[in-house]
């Protein structure tokens, strides 16, 4: 069974969904840790009603590179294999993303390549998507490596933008879509990682 840590900074809704998955056994894989980088974030009830280990890692005076070795390190005490971000608010560095490079992923709230980037995050995203006028949003799980929102394209799904929709309507209507997309890519990732351990170890 795989070992997933989740790492997250906010609210969780996404972690939640990765959480129900599991233990209805849609994914065949454990939650076996949950890092946040704020300790008020409420992903952390989440994760400690779900009886999941927690830990909380800021930042603070740290490199980016520190950063990563610190939380690099603790994936590797628990033997985790696969890493999702969902909400994780700092970039991660390369000593991470190449050490888990097919094995980290991140949603992000928008059809990438197009409103991604550094400060592409929470409803800025969704704004600037009804300012320019676009009749479609959604969402997008991809690939992480050192940059933001840069990695490969996993897959993703479409929403259509209303023509009333403020930002936040638009919002919580890609949320929704997320909460689908993200479990769904988990499983298959998971899968194809056992098949292509199954193919070198047969
Ligand atoms: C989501 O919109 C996700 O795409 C983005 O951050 C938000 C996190 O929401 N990366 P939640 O904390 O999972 O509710």
């Amino acid at each position: 069974m795989k070992k997933i840590a989740v790492l997250v900074s906010g609210n969780g809704s996404n972690l939640q969904s990765l959480i129900d998955s599991c233990s209805e056994d849609y994914i065949p894989g454990k939650i076996a840790l949950v890092i946040s980088s704020r300790p008020g974030a409420y992903a952390l009830k989440r994760a400690e009603e779900a009886s999941i280990d927690t830990l909380v890692l800021q930042r603070g005076d740290l490199s980016r590179s520190e950063y990563s070795d610190l939380i690099l390190n603790h994936l590797k005490n628990k033997k985790i294999d696969i890493v999702c971000l969902a909400g994780f608010m700092q970039r991660l560095g390369k000593n991470l993303t190449d050490f888990y490079r097919g094995r980290i992923i991140n949603i992000h709230p928008a059809l990438l390549p197009k409103f991604g980037g550094k400060g592409m995050y929470g409803i800025k995203v969704h704004r600037e998507v009804i300012s320019s006028g676009e009749k479609v949003s959604g969402c997008t799980v991809h690939h992480v490596d050192q940059f933001y929102d840069h990695g490969q394209i996993i897959k993703k799904k479409e929403v259509p933008v209303k023509k009333n929709d403020t930002p936040r309507s638009l919002s919580e209507r890609v949320l929704e879509s997320e909460h689908q997309l993200y479990p769904r890519v988990l499983k298959e990732l998971i899968l194809n990682l056992e098949k292509k351990e199954f193919i070198k170890n047969d």
